[in-house]
């Protein structure tokens, strides 16, 4: 394993004022997204979105790396240049979802495992040959405490996968990110989100740490420290902030490079505003704190789109305004009144 490289690119992906933008939806889950704004999800119309997005003119002064799924590797701009090539010559850092997705535990359990060591070394192979550098899995973890959810066993077994997931991508000489996703459709309080995301990382670092993964060669992608969606209760913007920096000084060692977290389902602006103020409270963080943002970068964009040619140049400018805001929220420099700015 070169872990000059990994740590390198691991780095490079999560260093402020750049953060990662998530463009790796499955098939299943860019249908939903296109279903919400009335347009086919076909070969070519998949095509013609991600090439939209790539092709927003100074994406790269925002954006370090894209994760693809992997249709789009193996698609191209529309003059002929593959879209993982293309990024590469944009200094964009292409990277690969190589998790299959998530089934239940046992037949009819609410609880998920993720899928996808199986046959994963040979497909690291081919995204080898691709030039992608970095890969991605998602873990997901519900919370319904009337029920008893999570179990230790859905954490255990989740927590198994990540790190084995890990340990044989970089044997591929690529950087994992392991992604761990507290979800936050239900109506519990941030403590419980604090309680349940803490036991989460802490049973992920153990296993990390028994499978031999070498941290400074990862990215840790988790959910901020917020209430439920249904909650009555939201936390303020300083809350999340605070909860969710203590959370990560409590159970995610030094030598991870970068904290890059996920959106998942919050408003753009508070997306951006939860990462602004972490970066200010943590002024001398042993991690790089930036974005991989799915939704929260993508929405505007998407809407703006509605699957017409004459869209394009709207729905590129509105990607590059939230790819612009979280950036700034890197270094600590967004205020809300960015959020008027022109396009
Ligand atoms: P969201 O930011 O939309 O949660 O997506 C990030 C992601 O990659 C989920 O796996």
């Amino acid at each position: 394993m070169d872990k000059e490289k990994l740590n390198s690119i691991a780095t490079n992906l999560s260093k402020p004022p750049k953060g990662i933008l998530a463009a790796d939806e499955s098939t299943n889950t860019i249908t939903k997204r296109f279903d919400t704004i009335n347009v086919e999800s076909n070969t070519e119309n998949r095509r013609r979105y991600r090439e939209l997005l790539f092709t927003s003119e100074n994406l790269n002064k925002y954006i370090s790396g894209v994760i693809l799924y992997d249709e789009t590797v193996y698609q191209s701009t529309n003059d002929g240049v593959n879209f993982p090539q293309y990024l590469k010559s944009l200094g964009i850092i292409p990277g690969i979802k190589v998790d299959t997705g998530a089934v239940p535990i046992e037949k009819n359990s609410p609880e998920k495992i993720t899928e996808g060591l199986d046959g994963l070394q040979k497909r690291l192979e081919e995204y080898n040959s691709q030039n992608l550098e970095f890969t991605k899995w998602r873990a997901i973890i519900d919370i319904d405490t009337n029920n008893n959810i999570p179990t230790e066993y859905s954490i255990e077994l989740n927590a198994h996968s990540l790190s084995r997931y890990a340990r044989i991508v970089q044997d591929y000489e690529m950087v994992p990110i392991v992604e761990p996703e507290i979800l936050m459709d239900g109506a519990h309080d941030i403590e419980t989100c604090y309680k349940i995301t803490s036991n989460v990382l802490k049973k992920v670092f153990e296993a990390l740490n028994k499978q031999n993964v070498y941290l400074g060669g990862i990215l840790l992608k988790p959910n901020m420290i917020i209430a439920g969606k249904k909650s009555t209760e939201q936390a303020s913007t300083d809350e999340v902030a605070t909860m969710t920096l203590k959370c990560l000084n409590e159970n995610v060692p030094k030598d991870v490079p970068g904290i890059v977290f996920l959106s998942g389902g919050q408003s753009n602006e508070l997306a951006t505003q939860h990462l602004n103020k972490m970066n200010k409270d943590s002024k001398d963080s042993h991690w790089n704190i930036s974005f991989s943002y799915g939704r929260a970068l993508q929405q505007p964009s998407l809407s703006s789109w509605m699957g017409s040619y004459s869209n394009t140049e709207r729905a590129q400018k509105e990607l590059l305004k939230r790819s612009k805001l979280n950036s700034d929220a890197t270094l600590a420099k967004y205020s809300i009144e960015d959020e008027n700015s022109q396009l």
